[in-house]
């Protein structure tokens, strides 16, 4: 039912290619969420110009033009409860968001980062894995806690990494998969199949296969 739809908030930063794809999989009425809004900490993200291409309302919030944190983030939530967002997703979102920011969300705000978390999180992550000499890498959907690149997992998508990659071929390989990855993530979240006890995610009716190993390099068999 077209008006059972979530209404999602994407907060963005800059490039915005998850966020392209998250308002790409929700064009689809059959898919549980629609993006209501784009909000961005800084007016110069590129992503701005493209959701309005798309008709989704966006906005820039320049932290410049409040006196602290908390009052731009005061603006933030805002617009988010004028828009009646019951979820937020982000995306390139590069601005660390204070405790009682992420408390208020707490189970409805779900970002991406691009490793295979625990692993590497923060900045640089790509470099991080090559030094490390990992030979899977990825990217990771989870739920915001205050604590950054920590929270429940919803959903991990796993790469090779291949002689001879760089940071930004690895860096490519990543984006591919979070852009099917986000949108998987939300629809199962906004769909209700998703339970999160303490640290963990469970997801209703989720087809497990314990033979879907991925091994790199590829069995020489
Ligand atoms: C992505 O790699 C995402 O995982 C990380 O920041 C990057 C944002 O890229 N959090 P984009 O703005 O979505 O293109």
């Amino acid at each position: 039912m077209a008006d059972a739809r979530k209404r999602v908030a994407v907060l963005i930063s800059g490039r915005g290619s998850n966020m392209a794809a998250l308002i790409a999989a929700a064009s689809q009425e059959s898919f549980p969420a629609e993006i209501a809004l784009v909000l961005s900490n800084r007016a110069d993200a590129v992503g701005l110009d493209h959701a309005r291409a798309q008709g989704v309302s966006a906005t820039a919030v320049d932290r410049r033009k409040y006196a602290s944190k908390a009052e731009m983030e005061a603006r933030f939530d805002a617009a988010l409860r004028e828009a009646g967002i019951e979820l937020i997703c982000l995306a390139g979102y590069m601005q660390l968001l204070s405790a009682t920011f992420v408390k208020a969300w707490r189970d409805r705000m779900l970002n991406i980062h691009p490793s295979l978390l625990p692993l590497f999180p923060g900045l640089d992550t790509h470099a991080r894995a090559l030094q490390a000499g990992v030979k899977l890498h990825g990217a990771t959907v989870h739920f915001v806690r205050t604590e950054m690149d920590t929270g429940p997992i919803v959903a991990q998508g796993a790469v090779p990494v291949i002689p001879g990659d760089t940071p930004d071929t690895l860096a490519a390989r990543v984006l591919e998969v979070e852009h099917r990855l986000y949108p998987m993530a939300l629809g199962l979240v906004a769909s209700g199949r998703v339970t999160v006890t303490g640290d963990i995610v469970q997801i209703d009716g989720a087809p497990a296969d314990p033979n879907a190993a991925i091994l790199s390099p590829p069995d020489q068999g």
